[in-house]
């Protein structure tokens, strides 16, 4: 039966726990590229003793980007500024992993507290936002979005191959794609956003489309012996059942072109969903799609204490939690839970040396 603190193994990457930190936007960026925030970030979350890391959304071209403080790798100047945080995460003995991303129709906002809302267009740091079709997400995103042309889904794909090169090239080990949340592929992915009526809308095939030639594309740069990852949106809670089912079917042919794991989330792709949110509320939906896919899954969301994850993990749930806000609150979680968990070498494992000698002295 495995545990929270068993190492897992994916390819060629071993994790020295099941833990990992959940990418979380920090908004702090400057065109694009990493400051000193990040590095420190990082590091310290690094140093806490999960044993993945995966850096927040990172945005394939400049529209992509959610704020004007997101991270972005598509240039060479951004990938040279992230070079600290890869060196930090695996000195810290994580495995340093990251999140590319393009936020469509979300895109062009304020920072969360800053408003978290749309930025009017003509203001400062005010951007067009495209998505597959000319459909606002409503609520505090109120913009519409312009129609992508058949060229503006290549040479966004074709983007997103060129920041997997780069982060490949960083030496990043595991490569999560962003395809929830609201954001591009995951409006391809939703009949809420996705109008069209050519080879890219419609069904729920067609409506895949996108997804699966972007991660065909993505596959042919990123090495073979690396996990390949998505995150992707299987519920929404709106009131309709079927996307669950169309992304089980999704991923199943994901499986057959080389997806490795994927991080079960939510689509919030309207803003009229109806989140149960409740302790481990995912914990069964995750399950319900590594059955049904046979992959490795992850999932996140108000997984906060240690026996929860411990059980997510040990009833075959999940292989990975993908844990956020209880780390940006304790970066030193991981040594708290396997002290709870009464695993006392790994508690120790989790500290760095300059740590760990002071704090077995001072018992
Ligand atoms: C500050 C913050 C930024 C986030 N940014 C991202 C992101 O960049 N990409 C993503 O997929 N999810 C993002 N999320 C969602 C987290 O990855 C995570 O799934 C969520 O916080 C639920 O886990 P938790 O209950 O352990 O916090 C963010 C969450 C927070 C709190």
């Amino acid at each position: 039966m495995p545990r929270l603190f068993d190492p897992y193994t994916l390819k060629s990457v071993t994790l020295r726990n099941r833990i990992a930190v959940s990418p979380m936007c920090q908004y702090m960026a400057e065109e694009g590229a990493v400051t000193d925030w990040h590095t420190v970030h990082y590091a310290s979350l690094a140093r806490g003793g999960a044993g993945l890391v995966v850096v927040e959304a990172t945005a394939v071209a400049p529209e992509g980007r959610i704020t004007w403080g997101d991270l972005g790798l598509w240039n060479d100047a951004q990938a040279e500024a992230m070079r600290p945080v890869v060196a930090a995460i695996r000195e810290a003995g994580a495995v340093p992993g990251i999140q590319i991303a393009h936020a469509g129709r979300k895109a062009s906002a304020n920072r969360p507290w800053e408003g978290d809302d749309h930025i009017p267009a003509g203001e400062t740091n005010s951007w067009t936002t495209i998505a597959p079709s000319p459909v606002a997400f409503g609520a505090g995103l109120p913009r519409l979005p312009e129609e992508m042309t058949l060229a503006e889904i290549a040479r966004v794909q074709a983007d997103t191959v060129n920041a997997v090169i780069r982060a490949r090239d960083l030496g990043f080990e595991w490569l999560q794609l962003h395809m929830a949340h609201g954001y591009l592929a995951q409006n391809f992915f939703s009949p809420h956003s996705n109008h069209r009526t050519d080879s890219y809308g419609g069904s729920a095939e067609n409506r895949a489309r996108y997804l699966l030639e972007t991660l065909i594309a993505v596959k042919k740069v990123w090495p073979e012996d690396r996990p390949l990852t998505i995150r992707l949106g299987v519920v929404e809670f709106d009131g309709t059942d079927a996307m669950l089912d169309e992304a089980i079917a999704l991923l199943r042919r994901m499986k057959d072109e080389g997806l490795d794991f994927v991080d079960v989330s939510l689509g919030f792709n309207t803003p009229k969903a109806n989140i149960p949110w409740a302790p481990n509320f995912m914990g069964d939906i995750a399950q319900q799609v590594r059955q049904a896919t046979s992959l490795p899954v992850a999932t996140s969301w108000y997984i906060a204490k240690p026996e929860d994850a411990d059980a997510l993990v040990r009833d075959e749930k999940i292989d990975l939690l993908m844990i956020g806000r209880p780390l940006l609150a304790e970066p030193h979680w991981p040594y708290r839970a396997a002290q709870e968990l009464g695993v006392e070498e790994a508690a120790w494992a989790t500290l760095p040396a300059p740590y760990a000698h002071w704090l077995a002295r001072y018992r």
